[in-house]
């Protein structure tokens, strides 16, 4: 028994005070419950329990991966308890309080210009391959392209809600950057009722949204934006857009605003996406006649968001005006 035996099933919580829409339920699942504070424990935990199994992480290895944070965060953690060296890379706009509490599990971080574009070598997850080639004995987590993070949803996450709202649930709701949770969880859910409807935001910035709606890549409409953890400047392969039956374009002021009263009016102290979903739940669920069950996500912790979104001085120096 260890802490990797606290990952997975996490509270599910109903909206009782923002929803103003008396036959829409809106549930959101709290995955900062999870151990290192976010969904992705789910997937790296399952994705190194995988290799090992498959001797492709062994003893005394080193594991590196790209992450915003949270997947380093969860690498981290379990490389901390299994004996493994972590090498991270991340883009400079990750929050410095998700970057120091790697380095509190003894990872190493390696900090990229977010400006980098997906070719250039030194975006971070071409840094990440380089360092991976550079290791023996290393192993890359690969989570945008690894059918394993998906299947970490398909197997946990969805299960959980289908039982948690006892078969009840007719929508979900969640942004993707990986994809790996909408990908598992709509699998799993679609499965269980083929009408359940399932709904990703994106941040305008992403190509996602052009690229669901289009199919086409279209690299002027890749922009910066100061949600973490959601959208892509790439296509990636654990992404699959035939489960997702609808798109909404998201701001950051969008997704802030809703973060803020999901803190402030339901004591549920999230991330930006969680106040992105938050946002698309209650987008979706304005436009809904019939009874309805709304499941959406918290992905992480507000306290790791404390001197950006949560900070007055921060948005207004964005010119953000909550
Ligand atoms: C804060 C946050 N929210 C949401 C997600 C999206 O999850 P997924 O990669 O499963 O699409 C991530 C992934 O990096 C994240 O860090």
């Amino acid at each position: 028994m260890n802490i990797l035996n606290q990952i997975g099933n996490t509270p599910l919580v109903r909206l009782n005070y923002i929803n103003p829409y008396p036959n829409v339920d809106i549930y959101v699942k709290l995955e900062y419950f999870n151990p290192s504070g976010s969904v992705k424990d789910r997937i790296v935990n399952h994705i190194i329990n995988d290799a090992e199994k498959n001797g492709l992480l062994k003893k005394g290895g080193t594991i590196v991966e790209n992450t915003s944070g949270n997947t380093g965060a969860a690498v981290a953690m379990i490389a901390a308890i299994k004996g493994y060296k972590a090498i991270l890379t991340m883009p400079d706009k990750v929050s410095i309080e998700k970057q120091n509490a790697l380095k509190a599990f003894g990872a190493e971080i390696v900090v990229t210009p977010t400006s980098a574009l997906p070719d250039a070598p030194d975006h971070y997850v071409n840094t990440a391959r380089r360092i991976a080639s550079e290791i023996p004995n290393s192993f890359m987590i690969n989570q945008y392209d690894n059918y394993k993070n998906p299947e970490a949803h398909y197997l946990s996450t969805g299960p959980e809600i289908w039982k948690q709202t006892e078969g009840k649930v007719t929508h979900f709701v969640a942004s993707g950057s990986t994809g790996g949770t909408i990908t598992g969880v709509s699998k799993y859910l679609k499965e269980q009722n083929p009408n359940v409807f399932c709904l990703m935001p994106d941040p305008i910035g992403s190509i996602y949204y052009e690229y669901f709606k289009t199919g086409k890549i279209n690299h002027d409409s890749i922009g910066t934006y100061h949600v973490e953890g959601v959208g892509e400047d790439h296509i990636a392969k654990a992404m699959d857009f035939s489960l997702v039956d609808e798109m909404y374009q998201f701001t950051d002021k969008d997704a802030f605003s809703i973060s803020r009263r999901l803190t402030m009016e339901e004591g549920i102290f999230g991330g930006g996406t969680g106040g992105a979903n938050v946002w698309g739940a209650l987008k979706l669920a304005k436009t809904l006649t019939k009874p309805a069950v709304i499941v959406t996500v918290i992905p992480d912790n507000g306290v790791k968001y404390l001197s950006k979104m949560y900070n007055k001085e921060w948005l207004n120096n964005n010119n953000f005006n909550f």
